[in-house]
């Protein structure tokens, strides 16, 4: 692979390897250890046209504890202010001799389109409703750490299923990963046939919750309902939202995962996501360990070191 656009495509096997190759990293992470210098001399552009807190910062801290020259984009303050479009963007981009491109973009598909224009490798950091495969990973490596194994895991994905790339990027990885998903929304925010994507559907969290190793909670996405019927956050808590006595249904020592950012007292209450079952700030951790990773090895072949496994 020449790009890094999604989980789709990725055999399980080398989403393990991208999991295998972060877990040399984590322990680094842990003591701020540099890393080695293998990205030396290149340079890394973070593209991002829509706002980000963890992937951003942790693809930059990524880049540099690796030693690339990381240069980064805010669309705000950028030409596509001015309306520059996307393919005039990704040709500059290209223009300047990017080595590695990362970009976020309010529309799915618009990494891909980037991709297909560039010489260089690029990462999706989180395309619309379409994929964050970086998320996905960092939640799998965590689910790994900390249960051992993902194959077997019960994992409960609960939230705005309707709108979010990080519980499709999630569903593909885990289900290739041989976890057993069970998703559940509202039905207005559950998406048509879901069960195609190898997951079973709940509109009922209590059911769904039953014998959970893994409860992920997932926010409301405002800004991408586009007029869904969403009920009021009191409303959505009362039915969806993970409290002490919910997460109780689950199986004891059940883990907690969130992706940010999290809407406390809607989908989850603070005493769970700060609670010993919450492994939230460790995605955080996980996050950068899976991000030198990745910018490691879609740099390889560029470098001269063998690829992909
Ligand atoms: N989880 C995640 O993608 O967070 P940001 O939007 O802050 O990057």
């Amino acid at each position: 692979h020449r790009h890094l656009t999604g989980i789709e495509g990725l055999q399980p096997h080398e989403i393990t390897f991208l999991l295998d190759e972060a877990e040399q990293w984590v322990e680094a992470n842990r003591s701020h250890a540099k890393g080695d210098g293998r990205l030396a001399g290149l340079t890394q552009i973070n593209a991002f046209f829509e706002n980000s807190t963890r992937t951003l910062l942790s693809f930059e801290i990524a880049g540099k504890r690796l030693g690339a020259d990381v240069v980064n984009m805010h669309a705000a303050q950028s030409s596509v202010k001015k309306g520059e479009t996307l393919i005039d963007t990704a040709q500059t981009l290209n223009a300047m001799r990017a080595d590695v491109l990362v970009i976020r973009h309010m529309s799915s598909g618009a990494v891909k389109l980037i991709a297909d224009k560039v010489d260089c490798p690029v990462l999706n950091a989180g395309d619309g409703r379409h994929e964050h495969p970086t998320q996905a990973l960092l939640d799998a490596l965590t689910i790994r750490r900390r249960r051992g194994a993902v194959a077997g895991q019960r994992v409960v994905i609960c939230g705005d299923l309707l709108h979010s790339r990080v519980a499709r990027s999630n569903i593909l990885a885990l289900t290739a990963l041989a976890a057993e998903v069970r998703v559940c929304a509202p039905s207005t925010l559950m998406p048509p046939a879901i069960e195609r994507m190898f997951v079973t559907p709940y509109t009922d969290f209590d059911a769904a919750l039953e014998g959970a190793d893994v409860v992920m909670m997932l926010r409301l996405q405002n800004e991408r309902m586009e007029g869904a019927l969403i009920p009021s956050p009191r409303e959505y808590r009362l039915r969806y939202g993970l409290t002490p006595e919910r997460l109780a249904r689950a199986k004891p020592g059940a883990l907690v995962m969130h992706p940010g950012p999290m809407n406390r007292g809607v989908e989850i209450d603070s005493s769970v996501a700060d609670g010993i079952q919450s492994a939230i700030t460790e995605q955080v951790a996980m996050g950068v360990a899976v991000r030198m990773a990745c910018l490691d090895v879609l740099t390889r072949r560029a470098r001269g070191v063998e690829g992909w496994a």
